[in-house]
């Protein structure tokens, strides 16, 4: 085998997981075709199988995995400070085909991507996000700054590359890269209170590029008055929800307004009635 590491798992227990997945077929999988990603979920484990392994970001090359050695690195230093992260446990790669181990994360995805046109997924996904305790929304934009901060790039055009718990609060995971500035790409260091004002508003219920793919026209239509209503009420109580952690972890109102004012931010705000 070209590349062995594990972490925080003995490597007899990350292969036996690895070599059950051969037999398994996946329960999730990546939206992304250059690494296609297949994801086999255990009680306790996750084992995603994905190709190009040997590229960080799609662009950087990382063909020893010196770039992934010190992401796990670094997520297992977020996680002893309280983060929410999912770190990467362990991973083996051949030939730039390979398998990563991570804790399975705990709850469901935000939105799941596959569910999104179920008028009872999304109400019930809202409503319960609606509900959430403002502690969890707090910690969600603290932990935004904290994993920018340390170089780490969250990939926001997935709403499934976050997951919520009502015990532990929004975890994170698809943490595979680092931002362009530590690849030497850019002379731009993402600031992580920059980032949060767009990332904060995440657990809100729209579609991120909705010029790509629009669910919510659809999804609206085919509710009752009374479905629509509690829908738009509850994504509202999320909107403040996340407006008020920005507020908490110190990110200054203009640059909230600054971004809630863009036009390309939230394009559907009207039609959901947040503004
Ligand atoms: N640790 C985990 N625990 C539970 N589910 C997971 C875990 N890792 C991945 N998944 C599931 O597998 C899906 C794909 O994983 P991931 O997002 O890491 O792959 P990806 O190739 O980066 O996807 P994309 O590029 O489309 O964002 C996730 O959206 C999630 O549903
Ligand atoms: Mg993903």
């Amino acid at each position: 085998m070209a590349i062995e590491r594990c972490f925080n798992i003995d490597p007899q227990t990350a292969r036996r997981l690895i070599n059950e997945t051969k037999h398994m077929t996946n329960d999730k999988s990546g939206e992304s075709n250059f690494y296609q990603t297949k994801t086999y979920l255990f009680d306790e484990y996750a084992v995603l199988r994905m190709q190009n392994m040997l590229y960080r970001n799609v662009s950087t090359s990382d063909a020893d995995l010196k770039h992934l050695e010190n992401i796990a690195m670094t997520l297992l230093d977020l996680q002893a400070t309280g983060i929410n992260v999912v770190p990467i446990l362990a991973y083996q790669c051949d030939n730039g085909t390979g398998y990563m181990v991570q804790p399975r994360a705990k709850g469901a995805e935000l939105y799941d991507r596959e569910k999104m046109n179920d008028p009872t997924y999304v109400l019930s996904r809202v409503a319960m996000l609606a509900a959430a305790p403002q502690v969890h929304y707090d910690r969600f934009v603290a932990d935004i700054i904290a994993i920018v901060d340390a170089g780490i790039l969250i990939d926001f055009m997935g709403k499934d590359n976050f997951f919520y718990d009502a015990s532990c609060g929004f975890q994170f995971i698809d943490l595979n890269a680092h931002d362009d500035h530590v690849y030497g790409l850019t002379d731009m260091k993402p600031q992580g209170k920059q980032v949060a004002a767009f990332g904060g508003f995440l657990p809100c219920y729209y579609d991120i590029a909705s010029h790509y793919r629009d669910t919510v026209t659809s999804l609206l239509a085919s509710l009752t008055a009374a479905q629509r209503t509690a829908l738009i009420q509850n994504n509202k109580a999320i909107f403040e929800q996340c407006k008020s952690a920005l507020v908490h972890n110190g990110v200054e109102q203009q640059a909230i307004n600054d971004m809630l004012s863009h036009e390309r931010f939230i394009p559907q705000k009207q039609v959901l009635g947040l503004v």
